[in-house]
């Protein structure tokens, strides 16, 4: 009965909600992602997707965040235990729950080597490169076309090259949107970070730089801080420049998946 009374309150709090990444699809194998109810469950699933069982409303992080370790993969989020196999210069599709058209913004994805297992990494020393921004990309709509307008009309879902080039290791996924809809105000930029543990097999040797969460953003970028509610000639995407090695791709309507998996181990 209990359980029933949480899971009524959970319900409610989702109809007023944003969003999370739910399931991944890697070079066409669909993994879960993670999803609140798993704090309910026993056992609790293991999962790729990292654990936000605080992310109760699954609301955003906000700029007055931006300096908080939660900026790394939401709030008080904790590693997945398990890794989604794929291959440098693979795809990853990236499912979202049902995104609010009003939440319009970019879509980022970045990645960050643990340089050991993921899944007991601490997220404060992961450094973050950029491979995938993509913001406004028609400003002759009205409020404009923007990447989360995209991904809504791929079936909610983004999907993301792992450049061919980065070396073989366990790395993690920040997969990211940030809704604009009321950034023209002080602390109103809303990110919704998710992270999901990667075990990317290749030949490649690269190690791009990158930067810790907390030096991604800062509340007066003018990616952040930004009526969207004007004509814009051109938006700048937040965050780092991109890794050289990242592909711009162009988003179409996913195929379904042909096959599903748990989880790999840690290469
Ligand atoms: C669309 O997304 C849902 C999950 O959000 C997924 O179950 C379904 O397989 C997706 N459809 C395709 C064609 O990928």
């Amino acid at each position: 009965m209990l359980t029933d009374f949480v899971l009524l309150g959970l319900w409610a709090s989702l109809a007023t909600a944003h969003g999370t990444v739910s399931g991944v699809v890697a070079d066409g194998v669909y993994y879960t992602g993670y999803s609140l109810n798993f704090q309910y469950m026993n056992p609790i699933p293991t999962t790729a997707g990292w654990s936000i069982p605080k992310d109760q409303s699954l609301g955003p992080l906000t700029p007055d965040q931006f300096s908080s370790p939660d900026i790394n993969c939401h709030v008080s989020a904790t590693p997945g235990q398990t890794s989604v196999a794929i291959k440098a210069g693979g795809q990853l599709e990236l499912q979202w729950t049902p995104w609010p058209e009003s939440h319009k913004g970019p879509v980022m994805d970045y990645l960050a080597n643990c340089n050991g297992p993921c899944e007991t990494v601490d997220k404060t020393t992961l450094q973050w490169f950029k491979i995938d921004g993509v913001g406004l990309i028609d400003n002759s709509v009205q409020n404009g076309k923007w990447a989360s307008d995209v991904m809504i009309a791929n079936n909610n879902s983004w999907t993301v090259t792992i450049p061919a080039d980065i070396a073989q290791g366990n790395y993690v996924i920040r997969h990211e949107t940030i809704a604009l809809h009321e950034a023209g105000s002080q602390n109103g930029a809303q990110a919704y970070p998710q992270c999901v543990n990667l075990a990317i097999s290749g030949s490649g040797t690269a190690k791009p730089d990158g930067v810790v969460g907390t030096a991604l953003y800062k509340a007066t970028d003018p990616g952040i801080l930004i009526n969207i509610y004007t004509t814009l000639s051109t938006y700048p995407v937040p965050g780092p420049t991109p890794y050289s090695g990242a592909v711009s791709l162009s988003q179409t309507a996913p195929p379904a998946p042909t096959a599903s998996a748990t989880g790999v181990p840690a290469l």
